[in-house]
């Protein structure tokens, strides 16, 4: 059995997402570049306020990275009504950038799996992108099976660790079936109910949010590794809870268009094929803005794709991927109490 925890990667983390670019963070940056016309907290406050969701006093921001969620989230919903904002996160130096980027936000270190020791009744929680992080039980059968003592403890009707206890617990008590049980996320939707007046808003990637069941799998990323989550044990779990649930897709919650970008590596090696003509054109014709080599590319740049395809040929179309493709890969939850 494994147990996947990346509290300690996280905690020491330095305040940037450097091999986690999530869907969040590509829209900031396409919007901040002109490209895109809404930023991406406006959307998911759209996307509420059409649900008649739209929190009325305080919301929880849980996981908020670099807070480039909270930027437009609170604009919009501060037209409506007056709340207020808390972020709550592990990592030190992300929950100084979170504040930093969203003047009179509040901030609590603390763990999303233990919210409820942290956070009071509130209004509204939203975890973007952060429950892969959260601890994932792989092999829980497999080793009840293949160990001498987990077959002896089997036999006496009881489990061999605190661990797998928890996890057996979890899969009686919402009938969970499978290998891998992402236990971390359980918990912090087990720990939302007593909490939550209105309801909460979860996405994730690398998830089975088109409802069918898949064995959740281990992603590598630099200096940690996840877990995809399986959006049918989370969705059983939220209703035994009694929350009236939705679930689908980012890219139709949050209306992505068709937009395409490329990787880092492959843009270095398009650059050097450029054609510096029909880059100064581009410029010219403000397809792109004047500055766009000295942009931060550890972030990824963003291209339309026609201009990738003046500046680059054809060839390039294998080397782009499509924004809302990607984002039709992330599922969410918006859970209603
Ligand atoms: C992948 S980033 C997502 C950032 C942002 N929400 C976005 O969509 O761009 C995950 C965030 O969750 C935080 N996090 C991970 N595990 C956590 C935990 N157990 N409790 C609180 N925060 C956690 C990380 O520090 C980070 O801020």
């Amino acid at each position: 059995m494994y147990v996947n925890n990346t509290k300690p990667y996280h905690i020491q983390k330095a305040a940037s997402l450097s091999g986690e670019i999530t869907i969040c963070h590509r829209v900031t940056i396409l919007h901040r570049l002109g490209m895109i016309d809404k930023p991406y907290g406006q959307r998911i406050a759209e996307g509420l306020d059409i649900r008649g969701l739209l929190p009325n006093h305080d919301v929880v921001e849980v996981g908020g990275g670099l807070g480039e969620l909270a930027q437009s989230f609170i604009p919009y919903v501060r037209e409506r009504h007056d709340i207020s904002y808390t972020f709550l996160d592990y990592c030190p130096a992300l929950l100084r950038a979170q504040v930093k980027a969203n003047s009179g936000a509040s901030a609590i270190r603390g763990d999303a799996q233990r919210l409820s020791d942290f956070v009071g009744n509130t209004d509204f929680v939203i975890a973007n992108e952060m429950i892969g992080d959260l601890m994932t039980v792989d092999g829980i059968e497999t080793a009840a099976k293949e160990t001498l003592m987990g077959r002896l403890f089997r036999w006496m009707g009881r489990q061999p660790t605190a661990m797998t206890e928890y996890v057996a617990q979890a899969k009686d008590k919402y009938g969970l079936s499978g290998d891998v049980i992402n236990l971390g996320a359980i918990w912090f939707i087990e720990q939302m109910r007593p909490v939550l007046r209105q309801g909460a808003f979860i996405s994730e990637n690398d998830c089975d949010c088109y409802g069918v069941e898949r064995e959740a799998s281990r992603i590598s990323l630099p200096g940690h590794d996840e877990y995809s989550i399986k959006f049918p044990h989370l969705i059983k779990v939220a209703e035994s809870l009694g929350f009236k649930v939705e679930f689908g897709n980012l890219a139709d919650f949050a209306g992505i268009p068709e937009m395409y970008h490329i990787e880092q590596d492959d843009y270095n090696q398009l650059r050097q094929k450029m054609n510096p003509g029909l880059l100064a054109e581009a410029i010219k014709e403000k397809m792109v803005p004047e500055d766009i080599f000295s942009l931060d590319f550890d972030t990824r740049i963003c291209y339309d794709l026609d201009l990738a395809e003046l500046l680059m040929g054809s060839r390039v179309r294998r080397k782009v991927s499509d924004l809302r493709e990607e984002a039709k890969q992330v599922g969410y939850l918006v859970l209603r109490v």
